[in-house]
């Protein structure tokens, strides 16, 4: 890691026009019983931005200052650009100053047909993988990736903020979005770091197809643009091998996947009601409020029943899940310390029961699969607290909450069946789970934390897994927080002061 390279955290594409999003939120809020979709204006988009894309806070450390985002992201480092297509403009977003950039403009009746009528708008995704690639070399692909999974569930549960539907679009290839984001467009990049397209997403009051994403292409191709990109970095180290799974994991674009029906996320409040049930003035609080944990108290308790609703945000037919048109590949290896009511140990939390049976065969035969709760089963009854701290690179914080825990993906046979892209999703999933994870500690009066740094061997190891089907491709531990006295924090926006 070379401090004079360290690269600029904000994406800017100098000379396009910047359009301010508006200082107070006047959507949304009101919606009252009837959840009433919030109507699909660009204000309420830049609303629904700032609650999955903008800042959290301001942090800052004798002379260091550094921005926290309402998406996490692995070292701080935010590899993620959003981009909005909103009335058949197409907008970078720059979440420093909450606005957007506008970078192109399409022909109107194009967007039209795309969208089958004037409701809904795109949201997309991109990853400057040298951001990553700066401090943790080649295992910046996999961050990237968790980092677009945890963008993924942040926009969905904000779209339900304002009542409307998102879900990704499967039928668009690498190539056709890269084009409709302008980032292939190598005259207004020179020298700037690449960025890669990850996913593009509909959002609209209801689920409903879209069009065809070749004409949309295809007008951005002949639009003009403006903008060119800033340079982040002073100087750059080469990954060959990142380079090598990007292209590896190409995605080429599926058939339109089938259409889901939109309801409330799984979210809770304080008082351990749902999302759907609660203010929503309460579920932006903790939206905006979450934050990693540095070190947990080491002796802090959660009670049993929150945990497992902790656990029944991960359900798969719930949002966020329904952004995504993949069935489970992704469960859970839980190392639980302090739940009250449950014996320290091992234990497996099946996100789709049907995976029981296989992996009772595959594990190791003297785990007695005690079924303790629906879904989860106690695999090894004891402390567990070093062989957490272990297998999460010997982090403090894996052994020092309730409970730490393993994303076990099913690997080897998705990508024979579907291909070398759907490795991307595998993490996209594990995100997911990961950023539902982050709101729902919140929700509980604690706080979470992604681990991306552990030994995938070693958790095979303690599970007596062997091949390649079932590999732990992300860790997250949960707990009671102990906060760094010395940061002092504002929040993300000045406007903001006013309010807080
Ligand atoms: C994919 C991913 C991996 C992470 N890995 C670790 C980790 O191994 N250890 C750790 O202490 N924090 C880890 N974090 C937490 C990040 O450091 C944290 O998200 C980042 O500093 C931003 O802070 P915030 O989450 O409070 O906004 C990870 C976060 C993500 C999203």
């Amino acid at each position: 890691m070379d401090w004079a390279t360290q690269p600029d955290p904000f994406r800017r594409y100098v000379g396009a026009p910047l359009l301010p999003l508006p200082c107070e939120e006047k959507y949304g809020i009101d919606r009252g019983s009837d959840r009433t979709a919030t109507p699909l204006n660009r204000d309420a988009a830049g609303w629904f931005l700032r609650y999955s894309m903008g800042l959290s806070a301001w942090k800052a450390y004798r002379e260091t200052r550094w921005a926290l985002r309402v998406n996490p992201s692995s070292g701080n480092l935010h590899p993620t650009e959003a981009y909005l297509v909103h009335d058949a403009r197409i907008f970078h977003y720059a979440p420093r100053e909450h606005a957007l950039e506008e970078r192109a403009c399409i022909p109107h009746d194009i967007w039209r047909s795309f969208l089958g009528g004037d409701e809904g708008f795109l949201v997309a995704l991109s990853s400057i993988q040298w951001r990553e690639a700066w401090k943790y070399g080649e295992r910046a692909f996999r961050y990237c990736q968790h980092d677009v999974g945890h963008a993924i569930a942040a926009l969905r549960v904000s779209a339900a903020l304002f009542g409307w539907s998102l879900r990704l679009l499967p039928e668009w290839p690498d190539e056709q979005l890269a084009t409709l984001l302008g980032i292939d467009r190598d005259d207004d990049r020179g020298d700037a770091e690449p960025e890669h397209p990850e996913c593009i997403a509909l959002v609209r009051p209801a689920s409903a197809p879209a069009g065809d994403p070749a004409p949309l292409a295809a007008a951005a191709r002949s639009a003009t643009w403006h903008g060119r990109a800033n340079v982040l970095s002073s100087g750059h180290d080469e990954w060959t091998i990142i380079e090598r799974v990007t292209q590896a994991t190409h995605y080429t674009g599926q058939p339109t996947a089938n259409s889901h029906t939109p309801t409330p996320p799984p979210l809770r409040d304080e008082s351990g009601a749902r999302f759907g049930e609660t203010s929503p003035t309460s579920s932006r609080a903790l939206i905006l409020q979450r934050r990693s944990a540095v070190a947990f108290d080491g002796r802090s308790t959660l009670s049993r029943d929150r945990f497992l609703a902790m656990l029944s945000a991960l359900d798969p037919s719930l949002p966020p899940f329904d952004a995504i048109d993949w069935p489970p590949h992704v469960h859970l290896v839980l190392f639980v310390h302090r739940v009250e009511g449950l014996t320290p140990g091992v234990y497996a939390y099946l996100r789709e029961p049907a995976v029981l049976d296989e992996w009772q065969r595959l594990m190791r035969p003297e785990f007695p699969w005690e079924a303790v709760a629906e879904r989860l089963y106690l695999l090894v009854p004891t402390d567990v607290t070093w062989a957490a701290n272990r297998v999460s690179c010997d982090q403090a914080i894996a052994g020092d909450g309730y409970f730490s825990l393993g994303m076990i993906a099913r690997v080897e046979s998705a990508l024979h069946d579907r291909g070398e892209w759907f490795y991307r999703r595998l993490f996209w999933e594990c995100g997911m789970i990961g950023q539902m994870l982050y709101l729902e500690a919140e929700a509980a009066g604690s706080r979470g934390t992604g681990i991306g740094c552990f030994y995938d061997d070693a958790v095979h190891e303690v599970l007596g897994l062997a091949g390649r089907e079932w590999q732990s491709l992300y860790h997250f531990s949960a707990g009671m927080p102990v906060e760094d006295a010395r940061l002092t924090s504002e929040p993300g926006y000045s406007w903001e002061l006013r309010t807080t």
